[in-house]
């Protein structure tokens, strides 16, 4: 039987080892982690994460052949394929601040890995690094290994948060990189043998290491760029009076460019587009590409421009101040079906809103107070950190309370602002809404979520993102 032992129970460890045991019922599958409430959590029926369908995957196979443990050196020891699934996040101190990847847990993983192994081993490459880093993973294991072999396969991750358990299920592709010596063929092969379980050979690539780490940096970049791209055209359509949703269609009917992920937002969040990113253009910098670099660079820059248009058009729109003025905000997780808010746009918006003195009321379905006022407490370098490594300096802030539903947060409200497109907030009663609501009552669609005509037949003035703005925005032009 072969034992799979993942480091790191996360939002990419925990989902994924979880479908590898589902579909290969005849493999051992550990999911280890140094932080012991987050296995205590994934041993019950309170799973550390929300995402659709996880319940019913851990609860098949749970005490059969997928264990969660603190044990992590004993269960290392024991597997042949340990893959490391550690967060890496950007580094906020020294060289490199503020751009390269923080190899901080996955280097101590790897000397883990080095002191405890008693027997071969292949050691997978799960969480986002920079290209090249196996070659310092192969110098730490091979320089205390005793005469162990290890071979390092760079395999990324591609699943969506929100969508992980579909993504796992049907993934576009696997990617498989490593050695192209016989040794590192062998290595490939027997991670291929396990997405073979369901993932058709057709959709499992294999490529050198580098090839495999660069991609995913690669593939998160391109994904971003296309947010930014049509969230830089949002801003000229409401210069102009054009329709960015109908900019999208026309654009995305080009086989070309396609219709996905052109939708026009407050901004992209989570924990990987922002740090993979930043650690490209490290990359580039520290390869003299200054012009690469300064080209991706810009597609971080648009993304905070378009957080900050939108907090001023919100200010500007109610006379220009937003003091003492209370906003409900409809959703704080950086996208629906998530509870994660790490580099949420909502932070940025509410902090932006707070600082001009507003009073927040803020609703998210997934995501708990105490979550929430941390985030809001926090210096923007500590946000791609998970909840439990965040620090704990958090004050309850003054301005802010959270509430447990929508008509709550909008009771006696000035203006609501919509930054997750939670499918809910499709089908509240705007009608109720508008009635409890101080006059004139605003809504600031961030995800293009709400049916314009039909709120501005009940009298709320209405902001959508790229879309034709009302006489009234357009008399008070928002400047970024
Ligand atoms: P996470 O922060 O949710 O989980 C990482 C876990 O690793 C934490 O629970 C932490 O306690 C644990 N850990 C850190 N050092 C450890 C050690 N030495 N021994 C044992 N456990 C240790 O991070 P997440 O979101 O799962 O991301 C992991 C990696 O996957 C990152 O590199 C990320 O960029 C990448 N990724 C994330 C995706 C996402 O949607 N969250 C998607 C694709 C890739």
């Amino acid at each position: 039987m072969v034992k799979i032992c993942c480091i790191g129970a996360g939002y990419v460890g925990g989902p994924t080892m979880a479908v590898i045991a589902l579909k290969c019922p005849k493999i051992e599958v550990v999911v280890v982690d140094i932080f012991e409430p987050r296995i205590i959590a994934w041993n019950s029926d309170q799973l550390p994460i929300y995402e659709p369908g996880l319940d019913d995957v851990v609860k098949k196979c749970r005490g059969k052949n997928l264990f969660f443990s603190k044990d992590v050196e004993k269960h290392v020891a024991e597997a042949d394929i340990v893959f490391v699934s550690v967060n890496t996040p950007t580094k906020t101190q020294g060289l490199g601040a503020g751009k390269a990847a923080d190899l901080t847990y996955w280097e101590s993983a790897a000397r883990m890995i080095a002191d405890v192994s008693k027997s071969d081993k292949i050691v997978v490459e799960k969480s986002t690094v920079p290209v090249k880093t196996a070659e310092a993973i192969e110098k730490i294991l091979t320089h205390n290994s005793k005469g162990i072999n290890f071979q390092i396969l760079s395999n990324p991750e591609f699943l969506a948060e929100g969508t992980a358990i579909q993504d796992l299920f049907n993934p576009d592709r696997v990617l498989i990189g490593g050695r192209e010596t016989p040794e590192g063929q062998k290595a490939i092969q027997a991670l291929k043998d396990v997405y073979a379980h369901w993932v058709p050979a057709e959709r499992i690539i294999c490529t050198n290491l580098w090839s495999a780490e660069l991609s995913k940096l690669a593939a998160n970049a391109f994904l971003a760029q296309r947010i930014s791209s049509v969230n830089a055209m949002s801003a000229l359509c409401e210069a102009t009076g054009a329709d960015v949703s109908e900019v999208s269609h026309a654009i995305g009917k080009d086989t070309r460019i396609g219709p996905k992920f052109l939708n026009a937002s407050v901004g992209f969040g989570g924990s990987c587009f922002q740090k993979d990113i930043l650690n490209l253009v490290y990359i580039c910098e520290c390869n003299g590409l200054s012009e690469v670099a300064n080209y991706w660079k810009q597609v971080v820059q648009v993304n905070e421009y378009q957080k900050t248009r939108f907090v001023n058009r919100v200010v500007s729109s109610m006379f220009n101040t937003v003091s003492g003025k209370k906003i409900a905000i409809l959703g704080f997780a950086f996208k629906k079906d998530t509870g994660d808010t790490r580099e949420t746009p909502a932070i940025g918006v509410c902090q932006g809103l707070l600082g001009d003195k507003a009073i927040l009321s803020i609703y998210d379905p997934q995501v708990p107070q105490e979550l929430i006022q941390r985030d809001l407490s926090m210096h923007k370098s500590e946000l791609d950190k998970p909840p439990h490594l965040r620090p704990m300096n958090s004050v309850a802030i003054e301005q802010v309370t959270c509430v447990g539903d929508a008509y709550e947060a909008t009771k006696g409200a000035h203006g609501i602002c919509i930054l997750t497109e939670w499918d809910e907030f499709k089908t509240l009663d705007y009608k109720k809404i508008y009635n409890n609501m101080n006059k004139p009552a605003f809504v600031f669609d961030g995800r293009n979520l709400v049916d314009i005509d039909k709120l501005r037949q009940i009298g709320f003035i209405v902001y959508s993102i790229g879309k034709p703005l009302d006489a009234w925005l357009k008399d008070m032009p928002a400047v970024a």
